[in-house]
């Protein structure tokens, strides 16, 4: 790479698809908000992107991207299939996935998957550090590459660095079982500025640090080799905007209507949208919809229930258990409470367009989102934006980041069956003027509170260090939790 910019984002994925055109593959700019926040970032300052491409390829041989995707250089890390099976199947979603989502599945440790993950994070900290131009501003995503600003800093000291963890952060008792906990720590601390999606995690991050290192902390700042990093709490969103242009769309509307006479025009549609994973309570939320059915409380066909749940990490054992687990208990659902052609549970194993679950968001009555634990879950943040006609409820889970925020909810905690069934039961029977009175109380928050807003907060942040000595509280801590201030 012979130009080097002044702005660049390092995440695990690029933000490209190679999708079927008429006229041939094609690589496409992602959906999604953090692609969609940092694409005018990137664009005026011709901005690079370093990330792998998701396929397998031979460390010396590039993988094939263009160049340059809608204004956004991309810079491809190539993972092998050795990476693939032992950093991102392995280290990253074997071992931390589970370790930071409270360990819901047994966490695995395995001495080699370490070495690749130390391994492809100095393949990404080499790639940076070659997009970087002199003094540039690194941003580094999540979980998958907690120590690239360790080695990007060593190399690089006139970078500024920013790292965002878009998943909890767990707590200390169980942040000490990684075998590489200290290095994972230093890795991160390699940033000026680490942001979390919760006050609870960075409360977290400053005990472990204060407890494993013995670092002095402040406020929001720590102090480690004679440098200040600064952590806060910066909660993710979406192009709320983008979310209502699409549902202002004839199209989408006409859709959504087909929808529910597809389902049979049952009074009480039921959505659930996630990737097939375990910390997403899919098991939780069937069961309490089984129970429900055979307690009369909900009767099919007036209430049915839909639940995409898109292919996901699909070799990692875990994930191939899950599937097994939510199939069987769909098919029992279904033979137990299912009529010729109007099944209990439409179950979609499946990828859909963004047009297409905007189309099942106004289709639906409750949306379920229940995960047992969720760094912020913005499928109840689309839902929400989606609904400017303020119909419509949700049911979301306490271990949500988006919970903090989204207050008029139905709140529960979803390990408890009898609770989540209550807020099933609660949101399916809400009065109209009580239902859009907490729908449009969460969609004035969300409007002010966008994706763009979030990228702004978190890079104003990082490019204006705090003043020595003085502790300060970064980013938009929206928490109403007592914990949040020390
Ligand atoms: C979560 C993670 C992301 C990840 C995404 C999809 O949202 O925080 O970093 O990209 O899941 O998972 P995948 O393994 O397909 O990248």
């Amino acid at each position: 790479m012979t130009e080097r910019s002044s702005f660049v984002v390092v995440a695990n994925r690029l933000p490209v698809d190679e999708e079927e055109t008429p006229t041939g593959r094609e690589w496409r700019r992602s959906p999604g908000g953090l692609v969609s926040a940092l694409h005018p970032v990137l664009a005026s300052h011709r901005g690079t992107w370093v990330g792998w491409s998701g396929g397998a390829s031979e460390p010396t041989a590039l993988p094939e991207v263009p160049a340059v995707v809608d204004g956004i250089r991309l810079h491809p890390v190539p993972l092998s299939a050795v990476d693939i099976e032992e950093f991102y199947e392995g280290h990253c979603n074997s071992t931390i996935w589970p370790l930071y989502h409270d360990a819901v599945e047994q966490p695995r440790f395995r001495r080699r998957w370490r070495d690749a993950y130390r391994r492809v994070n100095a393949r990404f900290a080499a790639a940076a550090d070659a997009a970087a131009a002199p003094g540039a501003t690194v941003w580094v995503q999540d979980y998958q590459l907690q120590l690239v600003p360790g080695m990007l800093r060593a190399a690089r000291p006139d970078l500024r660095i920013g790292f965002f963890l878009h998943v909890p952060f767990p707590p200390m008792e169980l942040f000490m079982q990684i075998p590489m906990r200290a290095e994972i720590l230093r890795g991160l601390l390699g940033a000026d500025l680490v942001g979390f999606q919760q006050p609870l995690a960075v409360q977290n991050f400053m005990r472990i640090a204060r407890h494993l290192l013995g670092l002095r902390t402040r406020g929001d700042l720590l102090e480690t080799d004679g440098r200040r990093v600064r952590a806060g709490s910066f909660p993710i969103s979406i192009d709320v905007r983008a979310m209502e242009m699409m549902c202002a769309d004839p199209s989408t509307l006409e859709r959504a209507k087909q929808i529910r006479a597809d389902l049979g025009d049952p009074k009480i549609v039921m959505l659930g949208v996630d990737r097939l994973d375990y910390t997403k309570g899919i098991g939780q939320r069937l069961q309490a919809f089984r129970e429900l059915l055979d307690e009369g409380k909900l009767s099919v066909p007036d209430t049915v229930m839909v639940q995409v749940a898109t292919p996901s990490r699909e070799r990692v054992e875990h994930y191939q258990s899950l599937r097994v687990k939510v199939e069987r208990e769909v098919g029992r659902i279904n033979g137990d409470f299912s009529q010729v052609g109007l099944p209990a549970v439409h179950y979609l194993h499946q990828s859909y367009s963004p047009n297409e679950l905007a189309a099942l968001y106004r289709a639906a009555d409750v949306m379920l989102v229940t995960p047992l634990r969720d760094g912020m879950n913005l499928v109840a943040k689309e839902y929400v934006a989606a609904r400017a006609d303020n119909g419509g409820a949700v049911v979301l889970s306490e271990f949500a980041g988006a919970a903090y925020e989204l207050r008029q909810a139905f709140l529960c905690n979803p390990h408890d069956v009898d609770a989540l069934k209550d807020a099933m039961v609660r949101a399916s029977s809400v009065d109209f003027a009580d239902g859009s009175r907490r729908m449009a109380a969460m969609r004035r928050y969300l409007r002010s509170h966008d994706v763009n807003r979030w990228a702004d907060s978190f890079l104003r942040a990082l490019e204006d260090p705090p003043p020595v000595g003085v502790a300060t509280v970064s980013g938009v801590s929206l928490a109403p939790v007592a914990d949040a201030r020390r």
